[in-house]
């Protein structure tokens, strides 16, 4: 293993993938983000797309000094200490190889690999390397997450007996970016498709929220509704069943393109509560015991979650307004990151957090049942 001196900060950073998830990482590497200045950490020193257009769009509009098409050449003459890999799934593996055998540390976009194996082998590269390797598990680091997982440390919904994760979205939809005939998005190659590449959100965010479980009983549907050919699948309804330090845990994890409206719920119930909220829409609704006895607690309930939903829908109208949503989370999550790496501290994605996450993507896809 080759060894490093702790970095010295500020970081130098390059983005490759100037696509749609890159004005998330563009932006708080630029510095436009919720949490304040990160140029003491980080500085964005090049962008790389195999389109000159989308590069060069890129480095102009978040003022980055290098623009390249060509991975090798960015990593040899840029030598940045990290890379964003922002790619289509399929080329993670090639391009992370490359960046941490150069001597970069890698933030890659979800999910690193298809499968747990090649996970595995590729923090055997980093182990190699000496450099470190993090996957986006962002919306654990969303505040409706982070919240409801504080709620479940302090006891607030008991003991943690399920757990449901449900993505509604409309993919097939032709018109959309999945759905297009014409121009077959590079995701449909993963082993499931398109849901395959939402599978990490799905599993990432049921291991946050019901930790030391094992999930040794998992089932799962995987259909194809509609008549769109270019899926494999466009349905995914698993049920799974885990033994926890406090007993027997259920979980339904599920991902549809036929229903309205979007949403990206989470709801976790507990012998003493239950906590909701919708990523895509973000609220928190907790219903737990409340003064008043039996009789009057669930109207207690509504009334304290009726003014919460109002409250919500005057803040998302905000955030819609300033273009701030759903990735607020992600932000933090590289903010945390960025922190670790000049402190040579734990990242706030662990390999340990990596590994179950795909092994549990692993268990869905072997695990397939006809229903
Ligand atoms: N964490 C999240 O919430 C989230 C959200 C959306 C997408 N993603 C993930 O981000 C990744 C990218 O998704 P996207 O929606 O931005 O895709 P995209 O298709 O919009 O962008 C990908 C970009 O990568 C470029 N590219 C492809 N191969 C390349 C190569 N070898 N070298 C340099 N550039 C190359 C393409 O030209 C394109 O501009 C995927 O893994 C996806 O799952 C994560």
């Amino acid at each position: 293993m080759v060894d490093h001196p702790l970095p010295t900060a500020p970081l130098t950073a390059a983005v490759i993938g100037t696509g749609g998830i890159s004005q998330e990482h563009l932006s708080f590497l630029a510095g436009r983000t919720a949490f304040g200045s990160v140029t003491d950490r980080v500085r964005l020193a090049a962008v790389c797309d195999l389109s000159p257009a989308a590069a060069r769009y890129a480095a102009d509009t978040f003022g980055a000094p290098g623009c390249y098409t060509d991975v090798g050449r960015l990593l040899a003459e840029v030598q940045p200490d990290v890379v964003h890999v922002l790619t289509p799934p399929s080329s993670h593996v090639p391009i992370a190889t490359q960046c941490l055998e150069a001597g970069a540390h890698v933030l890659c976009e979800k999910p690193v690999t298809a499968c747990r194996p090649e996970l595995e082998a590729l923090l055997a590269v980093a182990h190699r390397s000496g450099r470190r390797l993090m996957e986006s598990q962002n919306y654990r680091f969303n505040t409706a997450i982070t919240t409801i997982g504080a709620a479940i440390e302090a006891g607030q919904l008991g003991r943690v007996r399920e757990v449901e994760v449900r993505i509604a979205l409309p993919v097939t939809d032709p018109g959309g970016r999945f759905g297009d005939p014409n121009l077959p998005s590079p995701i449909h190659a993963m082993p499931a498709g398109v849901i395959h590449d939402f599978t990490t959100h799905l599993t990432s965010l049921l291991l946050d929220l019901a930790p030391g479980v094992t999930w040794d009983r998992v089932a799962a549907a995987w259909s194809r509704h509609g008549d769109n050919e270019l899926f494999r699948h466009d349905d995914l309804d698993a049920l799974l069943v885990g033994a926890g330090p406090d007993g027997a845990v259920h979980a339904r994890l599920r991902f549809d393109a036929r229903t309205f409206p979007d949403v990206f719920t989470v709801i976790v119930r507990g012998s003493g509560g239950t906590a909701e909220t919708d990523l895509f829409q973000p609220y928190l609704r907790i219903v737990r015991p409340r003064p008043g006895g039996s009789k009057l607690s669930p109207i207690v309930n509504h009334v304290v979650n009726g003014f919460g939903m109002a409250r919500s829908g005057v803040r998302n109208l905000g955030q819609r307004l300033v273009q701030q949503g759903q990735y607020e989370g992600l932000h933090r999550m590289l903010d945390l990151a960025y922190t670790a790496l000049v402190q040579g501290a734990e990242l706030p994605v662990t390999e340990a957090d990596m590994l179950a996450a795909s092994g549990l993507v692993d268990q869905l896809l072997s695990r397939e049942v006809a229903l």
